[in-house]
């Protein structure tokens, strides 16, 4: 069958829209009907080469949408489920796997890299081209085939739009929050970058109850919607050192936790430097592959702070999006907030043109 798709076919070009071919689902992989593809920052990574993706692709990475069609064997969904797809393929036997890590998989990795099936195929092609699988699910397509391993079935009830953002910018944010780093109660928390990744970030911090959450952007659009994710005190980082401010803040203590959502090697040895004793920072953003950051060997061991990353929020996907669609349902987690423009499929790169503007929390394009 035809599609429309967004392709990329070389770093530093736009997305480019597509009609491609898209094969039937094959054992284990179900076609999905996409209407709602989230407008994420990693994709525009991918775009200016900061994030190495196999290219050509159709990208999009976060999504939602209804099962058509599905392949041999496949027993968990059938045509005419609302799901979401999962942008790391987990394999559900390895080691880390089995340790509820399944954002670790190598399988995953192995999509993740080469933008093609666990056979070493696609199921895109364009004039007879092979067309890669973008984080094995490629949203930016009103038909994609994905793994069956990679689709979570979300309730009828769910509008897809929103339930898109939960597959990326909530639960990497969240995640990182609550699963990465633990936030306990009354902690003390600093989020540098408030965009659609950094709120959910801000909001989980609030859900798991800490006590001063503050939030450090440029755009003063960002910071109030940080306010509204459930920051207490905003720093412009245009308006002097944040680390300082951070800093006055805590009457210079530092913080608890340290959240880098941005993709910086400056701003992670900001999030570091804003530690107290004992803290932990936690790098959620992407920066480009060579890029190194170092940090004082004195504090690491003398204030026993830690730095560590997370990917996918530290997931388990399948019992964490039930969870947040039960905070959501409970008044608690704001998708709604969060999704604050929504632009037709064919205006995807004004989309992307207006996230680099700073203009929204998080968009979607609907097809
Ligand atoms: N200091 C503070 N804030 C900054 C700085 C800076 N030097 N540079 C950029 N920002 C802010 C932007 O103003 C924006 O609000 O960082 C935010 C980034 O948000 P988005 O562009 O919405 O990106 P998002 O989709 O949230 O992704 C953030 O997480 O998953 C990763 O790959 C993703 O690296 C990306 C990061
Ligand atoms: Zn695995
Ligand atoms: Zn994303």
């Amino acid at each position: 069958m035809k599609a429309k798709a967004a392709v990329l076919f070389e770093v530093g070009k736009r997305l480019e829209l597509c009609d491609v071919d898209v094969a039937a689902p094959q054992a284990g992989e179900v076609l999905i009907r996409m209407a709602a593809g989230g407008v994420c920052h990693s994709d525009l990574h991918a775009m200016t080469g900061h994030l190495v993706a196999s290219l050509p692709a159709i990208l999009g990475h976060e999504g939602a949408g209804v099962v058509a069609d599905v392949g041999s064997g496949v027993t968990s969904l059938k045509p005419g489920d609302h799901v979401i797809p999962l942008w790391r393929l987990s394999c559900g036997v390895c080691e880390f796997c089995s340790d509820g890590r399944p954002a670790l998989c190598n399988a995953g990795l192995q999509v993740r890299m080469t933008g093609r099936f666990l056979d070493g195929t696609t199921r895109f092609s364009l004039s007879g081209r092979e067309i890669k699988h973008f984080a094995g699910v490629s949203t930016f397509s009103e038909y994609s085939v994905v793994p069956e391993k990679a689709v979570l079935k979300i309730p009828d009830d769910l509008p897809l739009d929103k339930a898109a953002l939960l597959g990326c910018a909530v639960i990497t944010g969240y995640g990182a929050v609550v699963n990465c780093a633990k936030v306990k109660p009354g902690g003390s928390v600093v989020v540098f970058g408030a965009g659609g990744v950094g709120l959910n970030a801000i909001q989980g911090a609030a859900i798991a109850g800490a006590e001063k959450i503050i939030a450090v952007d440029l755009v003063p659009r960002k910071l109030e919607y940080a306010r509204q994710f459930g920051a207490t005190h905003v720093v412009n980082a245009s308006d002097g050192d944040p680390v300082a401010a951070v800093r006055a803040l805590t009457g210079g203590r530092g913080v608890d936790y340290a959240f880098e959502v941005i993709g910086l090697p400056k701003t992670m040895r900001q999030a570091y430097d804003c530690l107290a004793k004992r803290g932990v920072c936690v790098v959620v953003g992407v920066a480009p592959m060579a890029m190194e950051i170092s940090v004082p060997v004195m504090t690491l061991v003398y204030e026993e702070r830690v730095l560590t990353g997370s990917v996918y929020g530290s997931s388990r996907p399948a019992i964490d999006i039930p969870k947040l669609i039960a905070l959501y349902r409970a008044g608690k987690l704001k998708l709604d907030e969060l999704l604050t423009r929504t632009y037709p499929f064919r205006e995807i790169n004004e989309a992307y043109a207006a996230l680099e503007r700073g203009e929204v929390a998080r968009s979607v394009v609907t097809f």
